[in-house]
């Protein structure tokens, strides 16, 4: 006889063991347990409110809800033997309740709502932590930039020195960019934190539920309005599966930067040891491994995301199996983001940056030419192409005196610098490092004044996020104790 209370009658025969394995979610179920429990007292609750479940037996119910919300769930819920924790959960219920208690849990539902609603519930405290840990980043970020504004370092395009920039606007760049992972995740958040309950298992119920209440009290900011829709859709599941798709995409560049950096050739930055590892034959090695699993977990996290929307496509409304088979790639995606986010923030933390091997770096590969074209056209009227002409020649003939720069301006402009006023000295001070950086002070540029009116924005900004995240978490806590309040009274009714 099968143990599963939602099989046996409809059903004869034992499953093989491969079909249970085949069918049975309860591996990837672990992660929705406890938020199981929770949607079942938010249900009872509001079914005695409504007065479809009498006083006494939600009290029986109640009670042992409220056990397995503080102990745990026990280990028999998740006998392989049922298709599901929803259907463990129930059958362990009434065993203790009897039948006449345990059998009225499931009025006016499905597990098709059931599990939607913990899904979004599990994926909404895994986006909150996410959330907080980006904004970890950001000021782990700020702070060290903070240290940062004047120290020197080469610009790069294709990998190749580029223009003289800082350290601080570097690591701005990628504050920049785990803000907006930040707003992605918070907006994704908005669309995961809605309560499917009362959908049922497509076309909700003819019971008085009320919809509002449950997706209160569990925290939920709205309801889905569709009963198709609420049991169909995994989108919520695509689009965070795609927001830290992109989080870790950026956090895979700044992995790769930290190993170019930390090698022999670059130098520009020593990682922590708790952070690296050695060879088991090379006894000089130290390997930035930390970084470069960090700079992996990208791939790990998108090949999620395909499987996840690959298992929706093409399926008919409303529900069907296939949707629990994307449960394991949801978790598999987002569930160490959290932590890969922190390592990140703490090996930027830890990391000394080279400043001398920065400023070394700086001015060479002539990364200052640009500026020296810029006065040409700025101080001597010559056009922008003619003036790049004449600087590049001058490149390729390996030397930016003087005497170089007429012959090749004579070629290009027709007459030399020298006859427009232009001095060795004005050509030294034009290829300066500190000229290169101190004229870009436009919004967003690498002049110090720039970078620390950015600074404060950044700050001012990451400011705001961390109290937007903190208030959400604090109505979603003081929802979810309004539950707790409301399923201790029904309990000791
Ligand atoms: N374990 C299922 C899932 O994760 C729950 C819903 C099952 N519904 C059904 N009609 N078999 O999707």
């Amino acid at each position: 006889m099968t143990r599963d209370i939602v099989r046996k009658a409809r059903l004869s025969g034992e499953r093989t063991e491969d079909i249970e394995s085949l069918l049975s979610s309860m591996e990837a179920d672990k992660f929705i347990a406890s938020s199981d429990v929770l949607v079942d007292m938010a249900h009872l609750v509001m079914l005695t409110r409504q007065q479809i479940v009498h006083e006494d037996h939600a009290k029986t119910l109640m009670k042992e809800l409220l056990t397995m919300h503080e102990s745990g769930v026990p280990p028999d819920a998740f006998d392989p033997s049922y298709e599901d924790i929803h259907a463990g959960i129930e059958t362990v219920l009434t065993k203790k309740t009897g039948g006449d208690a345990g059998g009225r849990l499931h009025i006016g539902r499905s597990r098709n709502d059931e599990v939607a609603a913990c899904l979004r519930m599990r994926t909404r405290d895994i986006i909150i932590d996410q959330l907080e840990a980006v904004c970890r980043l950001r000021s782990v970020l700020l702070s060290v930039a903070e240290g940062h504004v004047t120290t020197v370092m080469p610009g790069f395009t294709h990998l190749q020195h580029a223009q003289p920039v800082t350290l601080a606007h570097h690591l701005l760049a990628y504050e920049q960019i785990f803000s907006r992972d930040y707003d992605r995740l918070f907006d994704a958040l908005h669309r995961v934190n809605c309560s499917p309950l009362g959908s049922a298992a497509l076309a909700s119920t003819g019971y008085p539920l009320d919809r509002m209440y449950t997706a209160r009290i569990l925290g939920f900011d709205r309801i889905l309005v569709n009963s198709m829709d609420s049991v169909a859709s995994r989108d919520f599941a695509e689009e965070i599966l795609a927001c830290d798709t992109m989080l870790l995409t950026h956090i895979s560049r700044l992995c790769e930067e930290l190993i170019i950096w930390s090698s022999s050739f670059v130098q520009f930055v020593v990682l922590d040891d708790r952070y690296c590892s050695t060879s088991s034959i090379m006894p000089q090695k130290k390997n930035p491994d930390v970084a470069e699993i960090l700079r992996s977990r990208a791939g790990t996290v998108l090949g999620a995301f395909v499987s996840a929307i690959t298992i929706v496509k093409g399926l008919a409304m409303a529900y069907n199996r296939d949707l629990q088979d994307l449960n394991p790639h949801l978790w598999r995606g987002i569930s160490n983001v959290r932590r890969d986010v922190d390592l990140l923030a703490g090996m930027i933390e830890t990391a000394e940056f080279n400043r001398e091997r920065m400023e070394e770096e700086a001015g060479k590969g002539g990364t200052t030419t640009t500026e020296l074209a810029d006065t040409l056209v700025r101080e001597f009227d010559i056009p922008f192409r003619t003036a790049h002409h004449i600087v590049g020649r001058a490149v390729r003939d390996g030397l930016l005196d003087l005497a170089t720069l007429d012959k090749a301006a004579e070629e290009f402009h027709g007459k030399s610098l020298s006859s427009l006023g232009v001095t060795q000295e004005k050509i030294e001070s034009a290829l300066s490092v500190e000229t290169s950086l101190s004229v870009r002070r436009l919004p967003g540029g690498p002049a110090p004044e720039a970078v620390r009116s950015a600074l404060d924005n950044c700050r001012k900004e990451l400011k705001k996020d961390v109290e937007q995240v903190s208030n959400k978490k604090l109505n979603i806590s003081a929802s979810l104790d309004e539950l707790l309040t409301q399923a201790r009274r029904i309990a000791q009714l």
